[in-house]
């Protein structure tokens, strides 16, 4: 049964969305779970090693892989439960999460229309705990269904369980991280809709088109904010936000603002303040700068894009040189936002 789904050498440029030019030694796509639960595959992976690969939209590859590189293409949606409020679904990992917001908006549910056009699968959604204009996953995950890859097991975590956080979970951590295929991710919806329109980008797009809320109102406005903001991967190749936008505290977030008022950051409790990454990096002046093929997004300093096939040497300079400046200016250190595979910054 593997042999029929392993490749060798394959190359990964268009299975991720910052066109890096790297290869899979081994690759293995499948739309059934079955091969990765064979003996075959397990003794393949034990000898190799593993990394899961969802949509590539959330992923830098710095180097070619020497590992299995597997990908799991299920995309199916069926309703588990439904009262009178809500309906919970189990969605295949495979399924690209923006196909989910759709169907779930076509069918007057909510919860998701926040997250439209979000690139990526759902199987992914979990691992960083997806999150845009003031909603996360968090808030409609029930459970995430996954295959232990060493054993052949099978898990269901419950929300829990996946222990999420601001662009993170349990699969993240080191003793979880490549052990765990997500297959299915069971969503719960509801059936009167909630809006969450306090996000100001949000705020000022209703102000300015004059709209009522409603869920399909929300859902235009949110891919009509991210369609002028972030740049379309299939366009201009990129992987969202290239840097997390660090937590400090309250005291240092005044210390820095008295430094530079234009620092900008968001109290997410009383003690911590998001600091907007963006515009740290948009004050150290790296709007638009380019070092070899890479360049950072003359709209939106958070999001490195590549036009001109650049290097992976070309991106750890960019890279490096924009947390140094960050730190050496304003005293607070940048840390990647994408899984990095191949090679580190
Ligand atoms: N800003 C600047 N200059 C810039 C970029 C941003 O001043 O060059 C300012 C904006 O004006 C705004 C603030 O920074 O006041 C925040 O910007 P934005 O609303 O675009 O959000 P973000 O913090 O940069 C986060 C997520 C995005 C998500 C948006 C909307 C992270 C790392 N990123 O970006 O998620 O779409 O909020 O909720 O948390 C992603 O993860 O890939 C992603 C795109």
């Amino acid at each position: 049964m593997l042999d029929r789904n392993l490749q060798h050498s394959y190359s990964l440029k268009a299975l991720n969305t910052f066109n890096m030019p790297c290869r899979a030694h081994y690759f293995v796509a499948s739309q059934s779970v079955d091969v990765f639960a064979t003996e075959e595959f397990r003794a393949l992976i034990h000898k190799h090693g593993v990394k899961v690969l969802g949509g590539g939209s959330n992923l830098v590859l710095l180097g070619d892989l020497d590992q299995v590189v597997i990908q799991l293409n299920n995309s199916s949606i069926q309703k588990v439960t439904e009262t009178a409020n809500s309906a919970t679904f189990r969605v295949g990992a495979g399924l690209a999460w923006h196909d989910w917001v759709c169907f779930t908006v076509n069918q007057g549910l909510s919860g998701y229309e926040n997250l439209a056009l979000i690139p990526g699968t759902v199987g992914a959604a979990p691992i960083q705990n997806i999150g845009a204009y003031g909603v996360e996953l968090s808030d409609g995950l029930v459970q995430v269904e996954a295959l232990h890859l060493k054993t052949g097991q099978t898990r269901v975590f419950s929300k829990d369980d996946c222990q999420l956080e601001y662009r993170n979970s349990v699969f993240k951590l080191e003793e979880y991280r490549d052990q765990w295929l997500v297959l299915n991710v069971v969503l719960a919806c509801r059936k009167r809709f909630q809006p969450q329109v306090d996000y100001p980008d949000v705020q000022t797009w209703f102000a300015q088109k004059d709209r009522a809320v409603s869920l399909g109102s929300v859902f235009e406005a949110v891919i009509d904010i991210r369609r002028k903001k972030l740049p379309d991967p299939n366009v201009l190749p990129n992987v969202g936000s290239f840097f997390k936008n660090p937590l400090v505290s309250v005291d240092f977030f005044h210390e820095l603002q008295a430094l530079q008022p234009a620092v900008k950051g968001f109290k997410v409790s009383s003690s911590k303040v998001k600091l907007a990454a963006g515009r740290l990096i948009e004050l150290c002046g790296w709007k638009g700068q380019a070092v070899g093929g890479f360049q950072v997004h003359q709209d939106h300093a958070l999001v490195l894009v590549n036009p001109n096939n650049g290097t992976a040497k070309e991106l750890i300079e960019l890279v490096q040189s924009i947390q140094h400046s960050v730190w050496q200016t304003l005293g607070v250190r940048l840390l990647p936002e994408p899984d990095v595979w191949g090679g580190d910054f």
